[in-house]
């Protein structure tokens, strides 16, 4: 039987720490679907497709992962897709009450889907895709937060 899961997010843009946690989750599961949501009202720096292609680049070489961008509830992607699992990483304790709402939300709208949350290692615990955008734009540099091909994208959208 294949392992399925779907780690899920918005990804604007993908970082070290979710680099981290799909390479854990690859431990665990054969097929890891990466869904980028469009997550139209966090008024996201990078279009949908801009992301899909910027997390392709950069998994480019992990085996069994796919990456896809998707509109609507994260349920209805996951049942069209026949996944029942949803990783989600979990960084701090404040990421928690979010997280709860979320999974619970998620069970309550599909029943057979299950949130695991995964820790990313501790080095990345404290990062942020809004955090690195702020860095950027202020003149700083992100080349500890993310891989240096998102650097340049990060540059090119905000030293304009
Ligand atoms: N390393 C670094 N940063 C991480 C991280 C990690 N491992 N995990 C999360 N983050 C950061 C992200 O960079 C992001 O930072 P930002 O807020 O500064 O941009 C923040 O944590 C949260 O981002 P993300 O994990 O992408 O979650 P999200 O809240 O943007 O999106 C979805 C969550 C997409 C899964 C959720 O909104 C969803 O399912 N949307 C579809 C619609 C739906 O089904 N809604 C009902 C849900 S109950």
């Amino acid at each position: 039987m294949t392992r399925k899961a779907i780690y899920a997010g918005s990804f604007d843009p993908v970082t070290y720490g979710h680099l981290d946690v799909i390479s854990r989750a690859l431990r665990f599961f054969d097929e890891l679907t990466v869904a980028v949501a469009a997550s139209q009202d966090k008024n996201p720096l990078f279009s949908l497709p801009e992301r899909v292609d910027m997390l392709s680049r950069v998994t480019g070489g992990m085996e069994g992962v796919r990456v896809e961008g998707f509109e609507g509830l994260l349920t209805g992607f996951a049942a069209k897709r026949e996944v029942k699992l949803i990783i989600r990483g979990l960084r701090a304790l404040t990421d928690f009450e979010y997280e709860f709402q979320m999974a619970l939300t998620n069970r309550k709208l599909d029943d057979s889907v299950e949130t695991v949350f995964m820790m990313p290692s501790e080095a990345f615990s404290y990062v942020s895709s809004s955090m690195i955008k702020e860095i950027v734009k202020l003149g700083g540099s992100v080349r500890a937060f993310v891989p240096l091909e998102i650097e340049e994208e990060l540059k090119r959208k905000l030293r304009k």
